[in-house]
């Protein structure tokens, strides 16, 4: 899946918790083949181990027991939607289907065990195939209801029981809902612009456990399976599946009197259950003409009809063959489908040959959609495509280890970005966005590792809690630190030797560094050491270094706690100094204790981990950070911009853990006014924002405000000819710190910037024509709010009902959590509560957009205590819903009430579903508790410190 970044943080992924329809108890078998049972009972092949009982009652554990290895699966799926209501037809959301799975059993077995969920399954037929004999089965869901299980448990009749090496099939009936639930087979509704009418479809999203949503089967990614599937679906609509249909496929049939067209589908290859995707709609397809490979993007016709859908095309063919290239295994769906969904619980899903995405992961408006927009599209869809290898190809054997799929499409998705935009500088992005990101989160004690044990991980909600930074980000980042480590060319080696040994299969991390190794060196056994120490521990190191003595050592870096003495990574060094750019490399620091290094000493600054290749922060002896800043504040340019930007978050962020004082932090932004590279000014500002967040309710605002006015203002004045005359700065990087400069002026209200802000939106309103610049959009949209009325409110919700720009809409929803009104700011909350206003996949980021505005604050927070059963029962299963809630809504506190009422809130829902919200609430009391100390202990010298600095020469 791709992780939801830009303008929104959240990952919201969804399905609603429903009550099992009860099926419960023993429902006896109905046959439906007319096939004799053969007279004899099947001979048993002699047992080796005889005394060895028939294992009855499910496994001891959620897993699935694995005597019974799936081979195949013939599925039947009749959605009964319509895709348009007119006065003849009536809608239902039901699904019905049919579906036979073949297996092989490898013990004796008394019972099949398989997932299903929500579904009415009926009608089971057991069937032994290579001795076509029915066997007598009944069915039991009782342990769907004890536990988390999802368990169907098919019963043999007494005394039988399946045998070892045979082959069997399971048919079953079943029956389901389509609902807006974004999970499972779920449906989706848009409005036609031109006659104003609603639209249906029906799409999936299986990941991570929904499959069982759908049809029973055996639902973990190691059982993976060939896949035929046939949808039945209405005429005049149009079937996409994860293969190509067949060629004599989609003849029109008639049942109960109404049309319908039967599309059956190639088999597919042996893959996972959660990539299987399909979709109905009245969709229309995008295609360039002339392309040998079969490469389309489907989207609302409308959409495509205006050219949305152009730039996805444009970049995606690109980007699929520069990884047939890189890894050197062909892309084997022989078609590529990417649709835009208007719900979708992710950025995207990467189901093997149809991707899915929601639509501002897609289309691309010109004139409407904002260059972060269009960085996002093309990140994801470079990191979907790169999980057609990474993921589909070689799967992880269990959700233990989804940082190989996530990691790596992360990873890759950079490259695949840089080959389809060179301008881009993603190398620095890849900084800001993925190493700077994990930083944050592995820096509490609360931090989880990168892969645990199989056995950690086995609830939902475990599952679930595992799409995060940790997995996405860090495990980018520490790839890319092996692939330095390493060279880039015995990585690319060693991978596709990976994915040649086991494509269409699973593997786990050992599987990756033992081919790795292959290529570097066979007899050692150096890259899983190295690997384990950044894999198998939560956190990362700090490595201080004393440039007078040139001794070097590490700890592990945390927030606030104590750290673990035990814990040591193995730490690549690389260095330069002022007056040695090649200082020392490829040092490997494996010990705690100190060590001294020669050549880390030098009269001039040196410099650690430059371009933050490494997965470390960095402490200096105070000599040294001094010369640093000192060179920053004469000459910038003489160190590279992202060591310039590494420079800064280092320093906020060891003030924070008091390796350094928080004024030496501050002093690393004392040479900003000079400063004009996006880099270094993301690291200060999103190091501000904590400021701001801490003290925006306070008296240290004022001269905070002042001193980032003072910093600023030059940096909007580089801009501001771009910024009056609606143009745009020509680079990428240079086109954000345009759109930063423009958020913190007028955020610490630079005058300037609010008249721009108000004057641009004033226009809008008067003449009907919007010349805001798409780049700049959210931020003039939110200042122009906020410094207005009711009137401006009004005008852009208003807007925001009537757009269908997925992009535009997002933009005008987070304007509109900009306004000081209490009042209007309590009803849009009550908005997030309708999903004919907020959609659902768009609510835990309009509660966040209103909590991260100052007055919207303790709002936020007393109307999701207030909604929180609403919350729980909507949203509790959701991949991240509640989490990334209780994460964004409480990002401000910092006094004492604050905690105690979190505290009290943790102490209320204990006993009921506070589900996948608990390890972010800990956090939340976690980052609470530091936020408290750190305000009580800096204040006083933050506020000298601004008051000082904040006085214009
Ligand atoms: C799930 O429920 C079954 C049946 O009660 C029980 O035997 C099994 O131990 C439970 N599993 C877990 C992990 O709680
Ligand atoms: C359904 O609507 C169509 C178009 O508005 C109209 O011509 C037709 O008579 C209606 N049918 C019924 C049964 O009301
Ligand atoms: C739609 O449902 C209504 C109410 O159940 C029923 O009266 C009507 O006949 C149905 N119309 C069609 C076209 O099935
Ligand atoms: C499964 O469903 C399909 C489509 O409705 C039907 O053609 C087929 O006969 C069914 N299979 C069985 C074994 O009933
Ligand atoms: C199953 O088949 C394998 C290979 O054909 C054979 O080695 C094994 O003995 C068989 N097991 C049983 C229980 O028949
Ligand atoms: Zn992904």
């Amino acid at each position: 899946m791709a992780k939801e970044f830009c303008i929104s943080k959240a990952l919201a992924v969804g399905t609603v918790v429903m009550t099992m329809s009860a099926v419960g108890g023993i429902i006896t078998m109905a046959i439906i083949y007319q096939i004799q049972i053969a007279e004899n009972e099947p001979t048993r092949p002699p047992t080796t181990l005889p005394t060895t009982p028939i294992p009855t009652g499910p496994p001891p554990d959620l897993r699935l027991p694995r005597n019974l290895v799936p081979e195949s699966y013939t599925i039947f799926l009749r959605p009964h939607l319509y895709t348009e209501v007119t006065n003849e037809t009536n809608q239902t959301f039901v699904f019905t289907g049919n579906s036979t799975v073949t297996f092989l059993c490898l013990k004796k077995a008394g019972s099949i065990f398989l997932h299903s969920k929500d579904l009415d399954v009926k009608n089971p037929v057991l069937m032994r195939l290579d001795k076509s004999a029915i066997l007598k089965v009944k069915l039991n869901f009782n342990y769907s209801t004890v536990n988390e299980t999802n368990f169907l448990e098919v019963q043999l009749d007494d005394g039988k029981s399946l045998e070892p090496n045979g082959t069997y099939s399971l048919f079953t009936e079943f029956e389901g809902k389509l609902l807006n639930d974004l999970a499972g087979f779920y449906t989706s509704q848009y409005e036609v612009e031109k006659d104003n009418e609603t639209r249906y479809l029906a799409a999936t999203q299986m990941q991570a456990t929904d499959a069982r949503k759908v049809f029973p089967c055996f639902d973990e990614p190691d059982m993976k399976a060939v896949f035929r599937l046939t949808l039945i679906h209405r005429e005049g609509t149009q079937a996409l599946a994860n293969w190509p249909p067949e060629a004599s496929s989609g003849t029109g049939i008639v049942i109960d009197g109404e049309r319908w067209i039967m599309t059956e589908f190639k088999p597919t290859k042996n893959m996972s259950t959660y990539l299987l995707a399909f979709a109905v709609s009245d969709f229309k397809p995008k295609l360039k003409p002339g392309l040998e490979r079969d490469i389309k993007v489907w989207a609302r016709p409308e959409a495509i009809d205006a050219g949305h859908a152009d730039y996805a095309l444009s970049i995606t063919q690109n980007i699929l063959e520069f990884y047939e290239r890189e890894f050197e295994v062909a892309y084997p769906v022989g078609k590529l489908d990417q649709i835009a969904l208007p719900d979708h619980a992710a950025g995207a899903m990467e189901n093997w040959g149809l991707i899915t995405y929601r639509e501002s992961a897609l289309l691309f408006v010109d004139g409407v959609s904002s260059s972060m927009n269009k960085e996002y599209i093309a990140t994801a869809i470079a990191h979907e495509l790169a999980h057609q290898w990474f993921g589909n190809l070689v799967t992880m054997k269990w959700w233990n280890e989804l940082w190989l799929n996530e990691g790596f499409a992360t990873f890759m998705s950079y490259q695949g970005v840089k080959d389809a935009e060179p301008t881009w500088d993603t190398e620095d992005l890849f900084v800001v966005n993925e190493v700077q990101n994990a930083f944050q989160v592995d820096a509490l004690a609360s931090s989880h590792p990168l892969s645990s044990s199989e056995e950690e991980i086995q609830t939902l909600t475990e599952i679930n809690e595992l799409f995060d930074s940790i997995t996405y980000s860090k495990g980018a980042a520490v790839l890319r630190m092996l692939s330095q480590h390493i060279g880039q060319t015995d990585f690319k080696n060693g991978i596709k030797m990976y994915l040649k040994a086991l494509q269409y299969t699973n593997a786990d991390q050992n599987d990756l560094w033992t081919h790795l190794q292959q290529v570097v060196d066979k007899d050692s056994n150096g890259i899983k050491e190295f690997m384990s120490s950044w894999t198998k521990k939560a956190g990362y190191p700090v490595v201080m270094i004393n440039t007078t003595n040139g001794e070097i050592s590490q700890e592990q870096f945390l927030l606030n706690g104590t750290w673990n003495q035990e814990v040591i990574w193995h730490v690549p060094i690389s260095a330069m100094a002022g007056d040695n750019p090649n200082l020392l490399k490829g040092f490997l620091l494996k010990t705690a204790g100190p060590v001294v290094k020669t050549e880390m000493k030098s009269k001039e600054w040196i410099l650690v981990n430059y371009n933050c290749t490494g997965y470390y922060r960095v402490n200096y002896n105070l000599e040294n950070w001094q010369r640093l800043i000192k060179q920053l504040e004469t000459d910038h340019h003489a160190i590279p911009p992202i060591s310039r930007g590494q420079l800064i978050d280092d320093a906020f962020n060891l003030a924070r853990g008091k390796y350094v004082d928080v004024t030496l932090a501050l002093d690393t932004t004392k040479y900003l006014g000079n400063e004009t590279q996006y880099i270094p000014w993301e690291a200060a500002l999103k190091n501000m924002e904590y400021f701001i967040l801490m003290f925006d309710r306070s008296e240290v605002y004022g001269p905070m405000q002042a001193y980032l006015e003072k910093q600023i203002t030059p940096l909007y004045k580089h801009f501001e000819n771009n910024t009056m005359n609606s143009t745009e700065p020509e680079s990428h990087t240079a086109q954000y710190a345009q759109l930063e400069a423009v958020s913190m002026a007028c955020e610490v209200g630079f005058k300037d910037c609010i008249d721009m802000a108000k004057w641009k939106f004033e226009q809008w309103r008067k003449t009907g024509t919007n010349s805001i610049r798409p780049n700049l959009k959210s931020s003039i949209y939110c200042h122009a709010i906020a410094a207005g009325g009711v009137e401006e409110w009004e005008f852009a919700w208003e807007k925001y009902l009537n757009s269908t720009i997925a992009t535009e809409r997002d933009k005008l929803r987070y304007g509109l959590s900009c306004t000081n009104h209490i009042w209007l700011l309590n009803r849009y909350l009550q908005y997030t509560l309708d999903y004919t206003k907020i959609r659902r996949m768009d609510t835990v980021s309009t509660i966040n957009y209103i909590a991260s505005n100052v007055a919207g604050q303790a709002l936020a927070w007393d109307f999701v205590r207030a909604q929180w059963k609403y919350f729980s029962v909507e949203y509790g299963e959701e991949i991240m819903f509640l989490g990334s809630l209780i994460d964004g809504i409480t990002e401000r506190f910092s006094t004492e009430y604050e905690l105690q009422q979190l505290k009290q809130f943790q102490r209320d829902h204990t006993e009921d579903s506070l589900n996948s919200a608990s390890r972010a609430l800990e956090q939340a009391i976690e980052r609470t508790e530091a936020n408290i100390k750190w305000v009580e202990e800096n204040k006083a010298t933050v506020l000298d410190w601004f008051r000082r600095e904040s006085k214009r020469p």
